[in-house]
């Protein structure tokens, strides 16, 4: 199967999952429930849950076993784009080509639509149809999750990410930052779908993650060159926001070439990282081409 086919079937399957779900949240907060389904169901490349099904489908997996985990995933994602898109945050307006989650409905609404999704997350987890053979791996998807999700992950990178800015910081820090706002969230889709396989070896399990830091700070880094190179209208989100904040970004330290013969080299590091695999990693080598060639 070719890459777009197979991310439309994930896209599909995953926003039926999520629709699903919001619709069975009770309804005494209305306006709560229309802001949550309204970051999630917008838009979005799906790239997680992609990463997730991949992984996992490429280890022997039913997608029946990853799909639960996958719009888990989903939903801290979406909940991690409401509040960077705060004004406290990086105070942005367009979002996946749409009024972000404040402006479409109040800040109040979307830090509790942040909250309330975040959690969504742990409830997805706690509750997702796992097979005999999956079960025991539940608890083990949580604490897997919450870490990339929380501080020692995406929340610590995104405070590493406002501490940073207005400052200049040297590459390992910025490397550092990037693999928690955006890689521990992209690494733990590929660790959710190694433990739910349970059988990788150490070795190979070892290279499939290196893969997985290898792409997750790709694809922060084609995220910063694209927020210097593209326009809003193909980003779905404001093009120049992190010049305009002064952000510490690849292109900003480095200059523009030099982040990019960066994000080349990240790309042959985690082609490389597949070679040493003996599994079948057609689709996951597509997407490692996909994350620095995307436009948006
Ligand atoms: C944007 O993520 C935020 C980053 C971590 C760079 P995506 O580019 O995956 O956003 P959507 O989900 O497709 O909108
Ligand atoms: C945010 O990075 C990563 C998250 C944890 C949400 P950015 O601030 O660069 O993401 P965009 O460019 O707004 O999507
Ligand atoms: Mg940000
Ligand atoms: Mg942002
Ligand atoms: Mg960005």
């Amino acid at each position: 199967m070719i890459l777009s086919e197979y991310q439309h079937n994930v896209a599909q399957a995953v926003d039926r999952y999520l629709v699903e779900v919001i619709e069975h949240l009770p309804s005494h907060a209305p306006h709560l429930k229309e802001a949550m389904r309204y970051a999630l169901l917008i838009g979005g490349k799906r790239m997680r849950p992609f990463l997730t099904l991949a992984t996992g489908e490429m280890l022997g997996l039913s997608s029946s076993d990853l799909i639960g985990p996958a719009a888990a995933i989903e939903a801290i994602h979406a909940y991690s784009l409401i509040h960077d898109d705060l004004p406290a945050m990086d105070d942005d307006d367009l979002r996946r080509g749409h009024p972000t989650c404040h402006i479409k409905f109040d800040e109040a609404t979307a830090i509790l639509a942040g909250d309330a999704l975040q959690t969504l997350a742990f409830e997805i987890l706690c509750h997702c149809n796992l097979s005999k053979q999956t079960q025991n791996t539940r608890i083990d998807l949580i604490r897997i999750l919450s870490s990339a999700a929380g501080y020692s992950g995406m929340c610590g990178g995104q405070a590493m990410d406002l501490a940073a800015t207005n400052h200049i910081i040297d590459q390992a820090q910025l490397e550092s930052l990037h693999s928690k706002k955006t890689g521990a969230l992209i690494s733990a889709c590929v660790t959710m779908a190694i433990t739910l396989a349970g059988n990788v070896s150490e070795a190979h399990s070892q290279n499939l993650q290196r893969y997985a830091q290898f792409i997750g700070l790709a694809f922060q880094v084609q995220d910063d060159i694209l927020d210097v190179v593209s326009d809003s209208a193909t980003l779905g989100k404001p093009q120049g926001s992190d010049q305009a904040l002064n952000k510490s970004t690849y292109p900003a330290l480095l200059g523009l070439e030099q982040a990019k013969a960066y994000l080349h080299d990240l790309h042959q590091q985690a082609l490389q990282a597949l070679h040493a695999l003996p599994y079948n990693t057609q689709m996951l080598e597509s997407f490692t081409d996909f994350i620095i060639q995307r436009k948006y």
